[in-house]
């Protein structure tokens, strides 16, 4: 984990979900919490990928919690549930999702519910839970993982666009659901961050493509810390009258 610039005890006594957390953003995020010694249930897949991140994050406390994600109704299920056994949350950052390159004409509905699955339907019912009794309590805060792609288009993108852009609306709705028990909700736009997602996607392209890429963000390509830093603002006190936004955290992608 890189430096952390918020207060170590900016999170002392408060409990987060954090989906994603056994690699990329999600990991990152999950780190900072624990750096400001936030307790992190962290969500994914794989037990030991769940375990190898878990144990690089400071503090005591933290719990990994299997789960594949693809549905609203098994989402809000299974949040309910975490509540249930460890007690409510403070916030909730959901960065479980999946990359998708895929020109419209081969794109079906499989790859439609693989796009909106982990990433929308799962964002919807993480919401749903949140509003139930006893899962999160007054004053939290949900923040969901965008891309800059919910808003820019590219040859392509068609679903994974789609499902971000839907998470960029749904916010705006919940912020104002969600606004009398004065839980916030915003999501967050990321331009290219280097993770294993990215890598994915750039491995195999040829150094001028890469540069290109690159060179479409004012400032070149993110770290993981540039998302965690935006995510803990966004979570903690330190984001007390932000609601229903979407931040862009994309190196000057968007502005262009
Ligand atoms: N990196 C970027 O440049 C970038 C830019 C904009 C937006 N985003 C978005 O940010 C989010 C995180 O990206 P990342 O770069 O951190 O990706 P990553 O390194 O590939 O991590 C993805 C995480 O999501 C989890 N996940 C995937 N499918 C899941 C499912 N069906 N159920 C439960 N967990 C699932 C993975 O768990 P396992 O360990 O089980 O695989 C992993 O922890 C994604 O929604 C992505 O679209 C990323």
């Amino acid at each position: 984990m890189s430096q952390n610039f918020f207060k170590n005890d900016l999170l002392t006594g408060q409990r987060f979900l954090v989906t994603g957390a056994s690699s990329g953003l999600g990991r990152e995020v999950a780190a900072l919490i624990a750096a400001c010694n936030g307790q992190v249930l962290g969500a994914g897949r794989h037990t030991e990928r769940l375990q190898a991140a878990l144990s690089s994050w400071p503090g005591q406390g933290h719990i990994a919690c299997v789960q594949d994600l693809h549905d609203a109704d098994a989402a809000a299920d299974w949040v309910k549930g975490l509540a249930q056994e460890h007690g409510p949350l403070n916030g909730i950052f959901h960065a479980a999702g999946a990359e998708l390159l895929r020109p419209i004409r081969m794109s079906k509905q499989a790859q439609f519910d693989e796009a909106f699955g982990s990433a929308f339907f799962a964002a919807a019912g993480l919401a749903r839970a949140a509003s139930q009794k006893g899962v999160m309590i007054d004053g939290g805060s949900l923040v969901f993982m965008s891309s800059v792609a919910g808003s820019a288009g590219k040859v392509g993108m068609a679903a994974y666009s789609a499902s971000r852009a839907a998470i960029e609306g749904m916010v705006r709705s919940l912020a104002c659901e969600f606004a009398p028990r004065r839980i916030r909700v915003n999501a967050i736009a990321a331009g290219a961050v280097q993770t294993p997602m990215h890598d994915r996607i750039t491995q195999g392209a040829a150094p001028n493509v890469v540069d290109a890429y690159a060179s479409s963000h004012l400032l070149g390509f993110g770290e993981p810390s540039d998302i965690a830093n935006a995510a803990v603002y966004l979570l903690g006190p330190t984001g007390r009258w932000v609601t229903g936004t979407t931040l862009a955290v994309d190196g000057g992608y968007l502005c262009q």
